[in-house]
């Protein structure tokens, strides 16, 4: 039997995480012979606390045999005590009145607490998924307050804006998903974020030409992967939750077990390629292998994709400018 993995998640009591930790505890995201203890953390409200103690009641119904251990926390330095997986799922939403500005600075406090606390007390190897909105930024945020952990320990969501680009691209082909690779989405999980086929292939065959439509590529794809968030919050009245959490665990289970050559967006601290500034969290192909994630590097970036790459970059920096006062 394998050493248990210790996973925390934030927000465990809120809409992904319950559609996450039975996923985690059964061996999704980890492999069907990988013990996991779940470290769950919530707002000290007792609300949530107490709906916590109800997804863990239903948690433990399963009886999961992978499932060594469980523990719910108020406080980000116990929860994060020891591991091994974090997702950084509980964020501050964006309420009424609220500005962008208001809100950058209610996660910022979220994100510098959770950031110490995995500096202070998670294993040197962490894998910190930021889910929490706004992803980047508070990954970003959580990097910087951890300063005793490795750079690569800290990535954004860009998972959900990868599936929902192949989804919407297999459709439109009419072919299966798993039959198209290299996708790419650039930048922030916002509606900039730049959905890039130019390297997808479709069974081994270069997708733009079979697509053969770059006005539908520019003005119905492109918006519809950057809005589909939107979209899902119109239709179903709350935002994406199944979807999300399983991008999380797509995302988790490719950087853990490796993604086999395959190419998947992460968002990570730029190490300066594509002209993307150093530390800016930003959605890059990556590829992942023996629990590391390595950047794709030197593809061809047209003027199309370079204005577009330097529109979402622009938000992004914007948004770390926002919050520089947060990390002195
Ligand atoms: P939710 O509101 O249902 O649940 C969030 C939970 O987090 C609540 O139970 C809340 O009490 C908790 N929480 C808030 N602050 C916390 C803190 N400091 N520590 C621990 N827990 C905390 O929200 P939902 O639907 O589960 O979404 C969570 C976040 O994920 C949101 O910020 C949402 O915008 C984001 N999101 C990100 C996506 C991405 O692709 N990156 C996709 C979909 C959602």
């Amino acid at each position: 039997m394998k050493k248990p993995m210790r996973v925390a998640v934030t927000g465990a009591a809120g809409q992904i995480g319950y559609s996450l930790l039975f996923r985690i505890a059964s061996g999704e995201m980890l492999g069907k012979d990988q013990p996991v203890i779940l470290q769950l953390l919530e707002i000290p409200d007792e609300k949530a606390q107490k709906a916590l103690k109800g997804v863990m009641m239903e948690v433990d119904d399963c009886a999961f045999p992978l499932l060594a251990g469980m523990s719910a926390h108020s406080d980000a330095n116990t929860a994060f005590k020891d591991v091994d997986v974090a997702l950084l799922v509980g964020a501050r939403p964006r309420g009424p009145g609220m500005e962008r500005k208001d809100l950058l600075e209610a996660n910022g406090a979220i994100f510098t607490v959770q950031g110490r606390a995995l500096d202070a007390g998670a294993s040197r190897n962490v894998k910190v998924l930021v889910v929490g909105n706004p992803a980047n930024t508070n990954a970003y945020i959580a990097m910087k307050s951890a300063p005793s952990l490795d750079k690569s320990c800290f990535t954004a969501m860009l998972r959900l804006d990868h599936n929902r680009a192949l989804s919407q691209l297999a459709t439109k082909l009419g072919k299966p998903v798993a039959s198209i690779e290299k996708m790419i989405v650039w930048g922030n999980h916002s509606p900039t974020m730049y959905p890039d086929i130019r390297f997808a292939t479709v069974e081994g065959k270069p997708a733009k030409p079979m697509l053969n439509d770059d006005a539908w590529y520019k003005d119905t794809y492109i918006p519809t992967v950057g809005k589909r968030g939107a979209a899902i919050i119109e239709a179903r009245g709350l935002s994406s939750a199944a979807s999300a959490a399983n991008a999380a665990i797509d995302h988790v289970r490719d950087w853990v077990l490796g993604s086999n050559g395959k190419w998947v967006t992460m968002g990570i601290a730029s190490d300066g390629s594509y002209g993307i500034p150093q530390d800016v969290m930003y959605g890059f192909p990556c590829t992942t292998a023996n629990g590391k994630f390595e950047m794709v590097k030197g593809l061809e970036i047209d003027d199309f994709s370079r204005e577009r790459m330097n529109k979402t970059l622009a938000e992004l920096e914007e948004e770390r400018a926002g919050v520089a006062h947060l990390l002195k």
